[in-house]
């Protein structure tokens, strides 16, 4: 095993900077990154998330503002959430269907704001409505329904679709909806509306400060499971994807990141489709957590992180951090 050595010494290329440049397999760059925005009722209001140290909702005057500054920077594709108000919740989520809700005027904005120099990414599913914080309609027992809450995120999807969104994400995890939704936009002329499917997305502990942002945190009872996956599992993320490719995804995510690159790389190797990671608040919150009490540097892990995620085969990646990121990368503003 040894044999190689010393005509052949790994450390040779990694002893000078420029031979570690020229030698790097993989390359970040603000053209990877989508920028999650939160929305908020009002004008010119902007409401940091304590849960979220340096993220804050904006007001859809100020979104159209964020999203002119994501041009800047380079950054080609910014996603939406709601952050519905109280009243305007409830039990079936019928906000979701509001032509004029916060979402939709968001994505009217961006696009008057700046149009086709920007991509806009939507969420699709109820937790922004429901009173109850699950991301569907839910029976006697709270369970969520499957093809009932199917048939109103397909409104839901269409709604936006209208209002100008250019990638409908579903992030519901009910069976069949890529189908339904790709089904409705075909119909209704959306033919180059993307959709980019929250495939394999766990049920998992990192999305607590996302719960607080758009303020279905304290509403929801029990736990999503019967609908998201179980982290213990690899081989059902696969059957996901396959079954939302064939549904008419184009592109898939794996969410959260970094506690399941194995399963970005199986997708990847599986299925050689564009592949993005939600790098999601949780991740966000555990980077600023260690900034804040000195156990490691903000951008240092950032850029390890962001890296790790593309060197496993992502596209691209959904992270808080964008704006940030882009900075690091060079982008001028
Ligand atoms: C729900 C949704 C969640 C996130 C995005 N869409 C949370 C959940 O499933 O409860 C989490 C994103 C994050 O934590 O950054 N439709």
């Amino acid at each position: 095993m040894s044999g190689h050595y010393p005509n052949t010494r790994l450390r040779r290329t990694r002893a000078s900077a420029w031979s570690r440049t020229l030698h790097r397999e993989t390359l970040v760059t603000p053209a990877d990154l989508i920028w999650p925005l939160f929305v908020t009722s009002g004008k010119g209001v902007e409401e940091p998330v304590a849960t979220l140290p340096g993220v804050s909702r904006w007001s859809v005057d100020l979104i159209a503002e964020r999203a002119k500054e994501a041009v800047k920077l380079g950054i080609p594709v910014v996603a939406l959430f709601p952050n519905t108000p109280p009243d305007k919740r409830s039990d079936e989520g019928e906000e979701a269907h509001n032509p004029d809700n916060l979402m939709c005027r968001a994505i009217r904005a961006i696009k008057d704001a700046c149009g086709d120099d920007i991509g806009v990414l939507t969420d699709v599913a109820l937790d922004p409505y429901t009173s109850h914080g699950q991301d569907g309609l839910i029976d006697a027992r709270g369970y969520v329904t499957n093809d009932d809450t199917v048939a109103v995120l397909v409104d839901q999807a269409i709604n936006q679709a209208e209002a100008g969104a250019d990638i409908i994400a579903p992030s519901d995890m009910m069976d069949g909806r890529i189908g339904a939704i790709r089904r409705a936009l075909e119909m209704g002329e959306h033919h180059n509306v993307q959709i980019m499917s929250y495939a394999a997305k766990y049920a998992s502990a990192f999305y607590g400060p996302f719960r607080d942002a758009v303020g279905s945190g304290g509403l929801l009872k029990g736990d999503k499971k019967s609908y998201q996956m179980d982290p213990a599992n690899g081989d059902e993320a696969l059957r996901e994807v396959e079954f939302d490719l064939a549904e008419g995804a184009d592109s898939v995510m794996v969410k959260p990141g970094l506690a399941y690159l194995d399963i970005i790389y199986r997708v990847k190797q599986e299925f050689r489709v564009p592949v993005f990671a939600y790098q999601v608040s949780g991740e966000y919150a555990m980077i600023e957590a260690a900034e804040s009490v000195g156990a490691g540097s903000r951008d240092a892990l950032l850029m390890e992180k962001l890296l790790a995620f593309k060197r496993a085969g992502c596209s691209g990646v959904l992270t808080y951090h964008a704006p940030h990121a882009a900075r690091l990368l060079g982008a001028s503003t």
